[in-house]
C-alpha cells in the first residue's frame, strides 16, 4: 500500500487540560493513521478541528461565529470537525445550525477520530466506555513533560456544572494501564507527568471491571515508582476527598510537586450547600491549613464562582474571608453562567444581576492581585530549583519550581530537561526572573 499523501491539520483547543490532552490524542491518531501533520495556518489546512468547551455560555456562542469564519476562509476542499464537550451536548444540532460541519465527535469519543474523519455527516456522542478506547498513539508534544488521563467523566452533581452531562459517568482507567502509559512517557524522556481527571482524588470508585479496592493515594505511590519520572502533578482534586492519608502522601512523597489545586467555588457554607459541593467553609479552611502546616512551601490554587443564584452580600463576604485567610497563589475566577442540563437552572428566579456579578468578580480579582504581589515578591533573593522545559521566542528559557511557580532565565537550550538552581532576581505577579547559580 502506498503511503497516504501528507495532509494538514489545524486544531484549536478550548477548555481545560483534559481537552488539551484529548487534542494531543487527536493529533497523534491522525498522524499515525491518516498522515496528517499540524499547521498553524487555518487557510492552508485540509482539516479544521475545534475541540470545544461548554462550561460557560460565552465560548459556546463564540464557537458558531468562529466556525462560520473558518468556513468562509478555508480551502474549498477542507473539512471542519467539531469535537469535545459542546459536541457532546449539542450533537446533531451543530450540523443543523452549521450545515458545512463535516463531523461531530463528543468528548468521550475521541478514540473514534480516525473513523469519523472521512465520514461526512458522522455524529459520535454516545457515552459507552471500554478501556481499549483509552489507548492512543503516542502524543509527543513536549519532550520533557506530559499528561495522562486517569479517569474520565464525573460523578459529582455540582449544581452549576455541565461537565457530568458532557463527559458522562466517572470511570477510572485501570492503574496498570496508567502506570504502563507513564512508563512509556518516561522512556521517551518525559520527566514530569500530570495525572488528569475531573475529580482525581475520587480515583478508584468505579472501574469498568471488578477489582480490589485501589485509591488515588495508591496510584500516586505506584506512579512515583516509575523510573525516570521525577515530578508528579495532578488536577483537579476535590477538596472533599482530601483525606489525611492523601495529604500525608502529598506532603512526604518527594516526587509530588508541592502545588495543589483546591477549587473552593464559594466561601459561604450555604452557597456551597446549594452548589452541592459537600464541604463547609470551616471544612475547607481546616484542610487548607493542614496542607500549609505540613508543606511550608506549598502553593495553593483555586477556582471561584461569584454570583451563584441567591448569593447574598454576606455570602460573598465569606468568599472574601476565605481568600484573605488562605491567600491563594492563583485564582481562576468566574461569574456564574447558567448552563443547560444543570440543577441550578431551577434557581433562575434568584439569579444575581449582572452588574453585581461583575462588581464581585472585580473585587476578587483586585484582592487576589494584592496577595499575588506579596507572595511573589517574597521569592526575590531566594534560590529555587527549576525544571526547565521550554525555550521562549525572546531567547529566555522557562521552567517551573517544585511548587510550580514559573521561572524565566537567560540561557540556552542546554538547560532544557534539567533541574537547575536559580537565584531569583525579580518577580511579576505570575512569574519569577532569575539567574542560573553555577
Ligand atoms: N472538575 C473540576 C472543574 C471543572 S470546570 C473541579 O471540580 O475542580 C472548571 C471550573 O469552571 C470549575 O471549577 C468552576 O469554577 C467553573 N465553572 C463550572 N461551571 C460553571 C458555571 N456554570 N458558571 C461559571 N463557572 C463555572
Ligand atoms: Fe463539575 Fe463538580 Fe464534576 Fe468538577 S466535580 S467537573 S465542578 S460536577
Ligand atoms: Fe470545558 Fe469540557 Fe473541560 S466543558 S472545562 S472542556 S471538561
Amino acid at each position: 500500500m502506498s503511503k497516504q499523501e501528507e495532509k494538514k491539520l489545524f486544531i484549536e483547543t478550548l477548555g481545560c487540560q483534559m481537552n488539551d490532552t484529548d487534542s494531543q490524542h487527536i493529533i497523534a491518531e491522525l498522524k499515525e493513521h491518516k498522515n496528517y501533520s499540524v499547521t498553524s495556518d487555518m487557510e492552508d489546512a485540509d482539516l479544521i478541528i475545534i475541540n470545544t468547551c461548554s462550561v460557560r455560555e460565552k465560548p459556546v456562542q463564540k464557537l458558531f461565529s468562529e466556525i462560520g469564519q473558518f468556513n468562509k476562509k478555508k480551502k474549498n476542499s477542507a473539512k471542519i470537525g467539531v469535537c469535545g464537550c459542546t459536541a457532546s451536548h449539542l450533537g446533531e444540532d451543530i450540523m443543523k445550525r452549521a450545515p458545512y460541519v463535516d463531523f461531530v465527535l463528543g468528548a468521550r469519543n475521541i478514540s473514534k477520530i480516525k473513523d469519523v474523519v472521512d465520514t461526512k455527516g458522522a455524529v459520535e456522542i454516545d457515552i459507552d466506555y471500554d478501556d481499549s478506547t483509552y489507548q492512543f498513539a503516542a502524543s509527543g508534544m513536549n519532550m520533557y513533560k506530559s499528561s495522562v488521563n486517569i479517569s474520565i467523566g464525573c460523578d459529582k452533581e455540582c449544581t452549576y456544572c455541565i461537565v457530568p452531562a458532557t463527559r458522562g459517568d466517572e470511570i477510572s482507567i485501570p492503574p496498570e494501564m496508567i502506570v504502563q502509559q507513564v512508563q512509556k512517557e518516561a522512556d521517551r524522556g518525559i520527566r514530569e507527568i500530570t495525572l488528569l481527571g475531573q475529580n482525581v482524588n475520587s480515583y478508584g470508585r468505579r472501574f469498568s471491571d471488578k477489582r480490589e479496592k485501589y485509591s488515588f493515594t495508591q496510584l500516586l505511590r505506584d506512579v512515583s515508582e516509575v523510573e525516570g519520572i521525577e515530578r508528579i502533578r495532578f488536577t483537579s482534586p476535590h477538596p472533599l476527598h482530601m483525606d489525611d492519608e492523601f495529604i500525608e502522601e502529598f506532603a512526604k512523597n518527594p516526587k509530588i510537586s508541592k502545588c495543589i489545586h483546591m477549587p473552593l467555588q464559594s466561601g459561604s457554607t450555604s452557597v456551597l450547600r446549594a452548589m452541592k459541593r459537600g464541604y463547609s467553609k470551616e471544612g475547607f479552611l481546616k484542610r487548607a491549613k493542614k496542607i500549609r502546616d505540613m508543606v511550608p512551601n506549598v502553593r495553593i490554587t483555586t477556582d471561584i464562582i461569584v454570583a451563584f443564584p441567591g448569593e447574598t452580600q454576606e455570602n460573598f463576604e465569606d468568599t472574601i474571608d476565605v481568600i484573605n485567610q488562605v491567600k491563594f497563589d492563583q485564582i481562576f475566577n468566574f461569574k456564574y453562567s447558567p448552563r443547560p442540563n444543570t440543577a441550578a437552572l431551577e434557581l433562575a428566579d434568584q439569579e444575581i444581576p449582572d452588574e453585581i456579578g461583575s462588581a464581585r468578580l472585580t473585587e476578587v480579582i483586585e484582592l487576589h492581585k494584592k496577595h499575588q504581589s506579596e507572595l511573589m515578591n517574597a521569592y526575590i533573593g531566594k534560590t529555587v530549583n527549576v525544571f526547565f522545559d521550554s525555550l521562549k521566542a525572546n531567547g529566555e528559557v522557562a521552567g517551573f519550581t517544585d511548587n510550580y511557580c514559573q521561572v524565566f532565565v537567560k540561557g540556552s537550550d542546554d538547560l532544557l530537561g534539567k533541574f537547575v538552581d536559580v537565584k531569583v532576581t525579580d518577580a511579576t505577579r505570575t512569574a519569577l526572573k532569575g539567574e542560573v547559580v553555577s
